[in-house]
C-alpha cells in the first residue's frame, strides 16, 4: 500500500535526506524544517531505515488533530486506533518536539500522550502497557506545531544516526548524520583518497568510509517495528531480502586518513573505526602540515570553534585558521568541505570557497559549511 511517511534530520541536513531519498526511489519527496515528507509502500520506509545516512527518525503518520490545551490532546490521542497499535505485553515510550499556546512543556505532552494512551487500552482491551524509555517496542513521535499536533510511530525506536560505533568522544563530536550530511555537500564521490587532519573522534572519516563502502550505516540493526504484531512477517520478509541486497552493494573504499595532534583523540578514532568495522589509517600529526594525497583527493575538516576559549583564545584560533588555510592552499588538485561554527573563519582562513554556503545546525550550534576548489 502507498502512503505517506516522514523522515527526520539535522536542521540543515534536509536538501541532502532530500537527495538520499530520491535515490532510494521514495516519490512525493517535499522538504519541511527538521525533516522530509514522502511517499511510497512499506517497503521504501524500510528501506530507509536501513540505508538513510542524514536521518534521525524514518516515521509511521498515524493521526493529526488540534491541540492547543491539555484536554485537546487527550481527546485527541484518544481518538486514535490504539488497539491496533499495541499489543498486551509490548512497552511504550512517547517523543514530543514542538509546542502550542498552553501546552508549552514537552514532559507534560509526552505524559499526558502516555495518560491518554494507556487509559484507551485498560478501558478497551484490559491491560496495561508499561512504559520502557530505554528501548520501548512502540515509540509514539508527537509533534506540536501551528495549534495541531501529529502523532507518528517510529520504525526504528532509536534514534538512527545513534550507528553504535561511537564508544569513545573527544571535544565537540558531530552527530552521525550531520556528519553524512558533509560527506554528501561535499560532492566528493568516494573514489579519491580522503583525510581528515582535524579528526577529534573520527565520525567525518567513518562516515566517509561507509559512503564510500556503499554500506548501508543501519544495515545490521535490528529495528522496533519488526516486533509489532500487526505488521512483522511482512516487514521480516521485507527486510531479509534488503539486508541480503544491501550486503551484496559492498565495496572496496579508497584509502582514508583522519590524523589529530591530540593522542586521545587518536585512540577514540582508532577504537571508533574498529567498532565501525571501516579501515582508517589513523596518525597523531598537525592540520598545519598535511601532506598531499596521492592521487589528489577530498579533505574534510570540523574545524575547532572555540566556543569554550579563554580571553585571547580567539586570536589564537584566528591565527590556526590561518596557517591551515595557507598550508592547504598549497594542495593544488584538492577539494576541501570545511564545517565551521566560528564567525572568524572564513576571512581568517582567506580562500575564497566555491559554490554555496551552507548552514547546518550541530544541535543549538550555528555551522557554515564551505567547500573549496584547492
Ligand atoms: C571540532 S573537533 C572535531 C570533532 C570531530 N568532527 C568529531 O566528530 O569528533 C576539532 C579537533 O581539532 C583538533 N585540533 C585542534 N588544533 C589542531 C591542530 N593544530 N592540528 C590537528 N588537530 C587539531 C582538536 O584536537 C579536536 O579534536
Amino acid at each position: 500500500m502507498f502512503r505517506s511517511w516522514y523522515a527526520t534530520c539535522p536542521r540543515g541536513a534536509e536538501p541532502a535526506l532530500e537527495v538520499e531519498l530520491h535515490g532510494l526511489g521514495a516519490k512525493g519527496v517535499r522538504p519541511g524544517q527538521g525533516g522530509v515528507r514522502f511517499t511510497g509502500p512499506r517497503a521504501v520506509a524500510l528501506r530507509a531505515c536501513l540505508d538513510l545516512r542524514t536521518a534521525l527518525r524514518v516515521l509511521e503518520p498515524i493521526g493529526e488533530f488540534t491541540a492547543n490545551t491539555a484536554d485537546e490532546l487527550y481527546a485527541g490521542v484518544r481518538g486514535l486506533p490504539w488497539s491496533d497499535l499495541v499489543v498486551e505485553g509490548q512497552t511504550l515510550a512517547v517523543n514530543a518536539t514542538g509546542r502550542a499556546e498552553g501546552l508549552t512543556n514537552t514532559h507534560f505532552v509526552e505524559q499526558r500522550i502516555k495518560d491518554s494512551v494507556v487509559d484507551v487500552l485498560r478501558e478497551k482491551k484490559g491491560f496495561r502497557p508499561s512504559v520502557d524509555t530505554r528501548a520501548p517496542d512502540v515509540l509514539i513521535v508527537a509533534h506540536l506545531y501551528d495549534g495541531e499536533c501529529s502523532l507518528s510511530l517510529d520504525l526504528s525506536g532509536e534514534l538512527l544516526s545513534n550507528r553504535g560505533y561511537r564508544a569513545r568522544t573527544v571535544e565537540a563530536p558531530l552527530r552521525e548524520a550531520l556528519a553524512a550530511a558533509v560527506v554528501i555537500y561535499s560532492g566528493w564521490d568516494g573514489t579519491t583518497p580522503l583525510r581528515d587532519p582535524v579528526c577529534g573522534s573520527g565520525t567525518l572519516a567513518i562516515e566517509a568510509a561507509l559512503f564510500a563502502s556503499r554500506r548501508a550505516p543501519n544495515g545490521e540493526r535490528r529495528l522496533s517495528c519488526e516486533r509489532w504484531p500487526r505488521t512483522a512477517s511482512e516487514d521480516a520478509r521485507t527486510l531479509a531480502a534488503l539486508r541480503e541486497e544491501l550486503a551484496a552493494r559492498v565495496v572496496q573504499p579508497p584509502p582514508i586518513f583522519a590524523s589529530d595532534r591530540d593522542a586521545d583523540a587518536v585512540e577514540a578514532t582508532r577504537s571508533n573505526a574498529r567498532a565501525a568495522k571501516v579501515v582508517l589509517q589513523v596518525s597523531q600529526a598537525d592540520a598545519r602540515e598535511t601532506m598531499p594525497l596521492d592521487p589528489p583527493g577530498q579533505l574534510l575538516l570540523n574545524v575547532p570553534y572555540g566556543d569554550r576559549l579563554e580571553a585571547g583564545g580567539r586570536k589564537q584560533l584566528k591565527t590556526f585558521y590561518h596557517q591551515l588555510g595557507a598550508a592547504l592552499r598549497e594542495l593544488r588538485g584538492h577539494h576541501a568541505a570545511v564545517l565551521s561554527g566560528s564567525e572568524d573563519f572564513e576571512s581568517a582562513f582567506g580562500v575564497r570557497p566555491r559554490g554555496p554556503r551552507r548552514v547546518v545546525w550541530n544541535g543549538p550550534l550555528r555551522c557554515t559549511l564551505y567547500n573549496y576548489a584547492l
